[in-house]
């Protein structure tokens, strides 16, 4: 195996499907995660998808110590991928310590005891910029005002990796996701949310499987053509693949700048509605909704301008909201006749 590569919440979402394209490309991923919002059905499905069963540590970031631990046996780790953070916009308006004591706190404690030649790429979110003023949203477009406590929290990160970067050895790259949804094609990985999903892609395949009575529109009466938000939907293996590249780039690229973000999204945006529409005519089932109250810390109408991360990394979405669709539907049919709930 090449390289070691460490990925926090590695079981997670976007790090699990990360963890597959990273043993793809033949380096070695080691994960650390906590199992609070995944679990270790995934290390089955990366093994069963790829050969590997990578090396597994389960712990939370928050505890110095047992981080120390860690690096005290792993003295070859040469890239972290951060993926570990809690990231429901919703639920962070409700529980806000518990954001930035986890969300912050890991990244702190990973900073410091990795050591100053840390080489790092962060899990970042389209979150921090707010309701952007201009759309396509680019990378140069201000933080605005977060609309919650998790959009903050990346922005808070953000910006300790910025100064960070400037006072030691390290290098980072942020990559800022819009909305990942999707699963992998073989319908072996996917989201796994514990509980009720805050998500609007996982709550309407629950729906439609039976799981839930009735999907809640959170508003359909904001200033968009049919009155529902609109979200920059990217494909989980893209995010993945983007991971790779920025992993490279970290390892091989000279006269790289200390410190740098990329927006990873399409560049198009769909409405909820849209996307409730698409997902019942490419799969042939009938979503059960209806329009209720707005969240709070919902942002209207958000898409990405992903042409920075086309032209230095080379990297463009190529997966389609029906393909993200699809496949996502297949894995709730995958976890439904598997019972993984
Ligand atoms: C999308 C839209 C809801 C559920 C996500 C991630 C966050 C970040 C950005 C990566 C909103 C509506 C939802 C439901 C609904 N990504 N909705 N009914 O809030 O955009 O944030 O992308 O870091 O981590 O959470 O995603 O899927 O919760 O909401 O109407 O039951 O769907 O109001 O307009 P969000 P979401």
């Amino acid at each position: 195996m090449g390289k070691k590569i460490l990925v926090t919440g590695g079981t997670g979402y976007i790090g699990s499907h990360t963890v597959v394209e990273l043993i793809n490309a033949g380096y070695e991923p080691i994960i650390i995660d906590d199992l609070s919002n995944s679990s270790l059905s995934s290390l089955d499905g990366i093994e069963t998808i790829t050969g590997v069963r990578p090396e597994f540590h389960q712990f939370n970031l928050q505890d110095p110590e047992l981080l120390e631990a860690f690096y005290a046996s792993h003295q070859d780790i040469a890239v972290v991928i951060h993926f570990a953070a809690f990231k429901a916009v919703g639920e962070s308006i409700s529980k806000p310590l518990d954001y930035y004591q986890n969300n912050v706190g890991s990244l702190m404690n990973l900073i410091k005891v990795a050591g100053p030649t840390l080489k790092l790429v962060f899990s970042s979110s389209c979150t921090v910029y707010g309701e952007p003023d201009l759309l396509p949203v680019t990378e140069e477009a201000p933080f605005k005002k977060a609309e919650s406590p998790y959009g903050n929290t990346k922005q808070i990160c953000e910006e300790i990796l910025e100064f960070s970067s400037k006072a030691a050895e390290l290098r980072v790259i942020s990559l800022r996701y819009f909305n990942p949804v999707g699963a992998h094609p073989s319908s072996l990985l996917g989201e796994l949310p514990v509980g009720a999903p805050n998500n609007l892609v996982p709550y309407i395949t629950q729906t439609a499987i039976g799981i839930r009575k009735e999907l809640i529109v959170f508003g359909a009466d904001y200033d968009t053509p049919d009155g529902s938000c609109i979200r920059d939907f990217i494909h989980v293996i893209d995010l993945a693949r983007a991971h790779v590249i920025a992993c490279k780039r970290l390892l091989t690229a000279e006269n790289l700048s200390k410190n740098e973000v990329f927006n990873l999204g399409t560049g198009k945006g769909f409405s909820v509605l849209d996307v409730i529409r698409t997902f019942q005519e490419v799969n042939g089932v009938t979503v059960n909704y209806k329009i209720g109250a707005r969240r709070p810390g919902d942002v209207v109408n958000i898409y990405g301008d992903a042409s920075k991360a086309k032209s230095v990394l080379n990297w463009t979405a190529e997966l389609g909201l029906e393909e993200m669709l699809k496949s996502s539907w297949h894995w709730e049919q995958y976890l439904s006749k598997n019972k993984q709930k």
